[in-house]
């Protein structure tokens, strides 16, 4: 059951109050209850969905948890859109789990030529679904553009999810769904989108683009409403040298690693390893 609760905190002397809601969100949302179950298919661990980043997964119990909402957050260029790409596909092709990828920025053209170029070439186009702006706006010409794209995107998800039995949900990104409009309450619109996503069934990968020097997750407090949130950052090694480094924050019901790990990819493949000492 959805808890409609008026946000009024958008201020530092109302964080009391957002906190209080997370709380009563958590409480609601912790577990999922009603709504679409939850299928279960073929996965090492049957309750946890893999990123295949090799030496990642066993820093979150095995995978992130299905059902979970998480944050895919970094600066540009630390590969977000690489490594969600990666998950689906893996788990399109292994798992035999039908995905879906929404872009709001990359044309699905585009995409596909980068997935080629990073080896996930032969996708099964009736269980790897990827969406572009450019679709999802002829698919909505009745719908006021302008204003409601978290109400547009809702009706587009829960659609695929009940047509097509999507299971797995990458948004890339969060952060340009906040640029197709003003929101003039982004914390609740959020808090009700996260809701909303739980509530489907599906496994969701939100990515946020975020910026050097602002918020390292968002700029709403997206990684209160997340049940996982997963960093990608680069840093400087010696004088010349920069390199990868990721991190699981949070991962809610896993026992994680806390510490950055270095991301490589090569020959189609991630690989998450302890840095070795500069
Ligand atoms: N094998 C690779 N190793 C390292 N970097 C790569 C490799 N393949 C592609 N890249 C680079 O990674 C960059 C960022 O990838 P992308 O997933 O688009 O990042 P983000 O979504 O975080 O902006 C691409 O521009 C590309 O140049
Ligand atoms: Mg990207």
């Amino acid at each position: 059951m959805p808890i409609e609760i008026p946000l009024r905190c958008e201020t530092a002397s109302t964080w009391g109050s957002w906190q209080t809601l997370l709380r009563l969100y958590d409480d609601s949302t912790g577990a999922p209850q009603g709504g679409l179950s939850l299928k279960h298919s073929a996965t090492t661990s049957e309750d946890r969905i893999l990123t295949y980043i090799d030496g990642f997964d066993s820093k979150i119990s095995g995978g992130v948890r299905k059902g979970h909402v998480v944050l895919l957050a970094g600066t540009p260029g630390t590969m977000k859109s690489s490594i969600a790409l990666n998950l689906l596909y893996n788990n399109v092709r292994k798992n035999d789990l039908s995905a879906l990828y929404v872009s709001i920025e990359e044309s699905k053209e585009s995409l596909l030529e980068g997935m080629d170029r990073l080896g996930f070439g032969d996708i099964d186009e009736n269980k790897f679904f990827i969406v572009d702006i450019g679709k999802l706006r002829l698919e909505h010409t009745d719908a006021d553009i302008g204003r409601d794209w978290f109400k547009i995107l809702k009706e587009y998800l829960r659609k695929k999810v009940e047509n097509e039995g999507v299971e797995l949900i990458v948004i890339d990104s969060l952060t340009a769904v906040y640029s197709l409009t003003h929101i003039q309450s982004p914390r609740q619109e959020l808090f009700h989108f996260f809701g909303f996503l739980k509530r489907l069934g599906v496994t969701t990968f939100l990515i946020s683009e975020t910026q050097q020097n602002g918020s390292a997750f968002g700029p709403f407090h997206e990684d209160y409403l997340a049940d996982g949130t997963i960093l990608l950052k680069f840093v400087d090694v010696g004088e010349s040298d920069v390199q990868l480094r990721i991190r699981a924050v949070k991962m809610r019901h896993s026992k994680i690693h806390h510490g950055y790990l270095t991301l490589i990819f090569r020959d189609g493949q991630f690989m998450a390893t302890p840095p070795i000492a500069e």
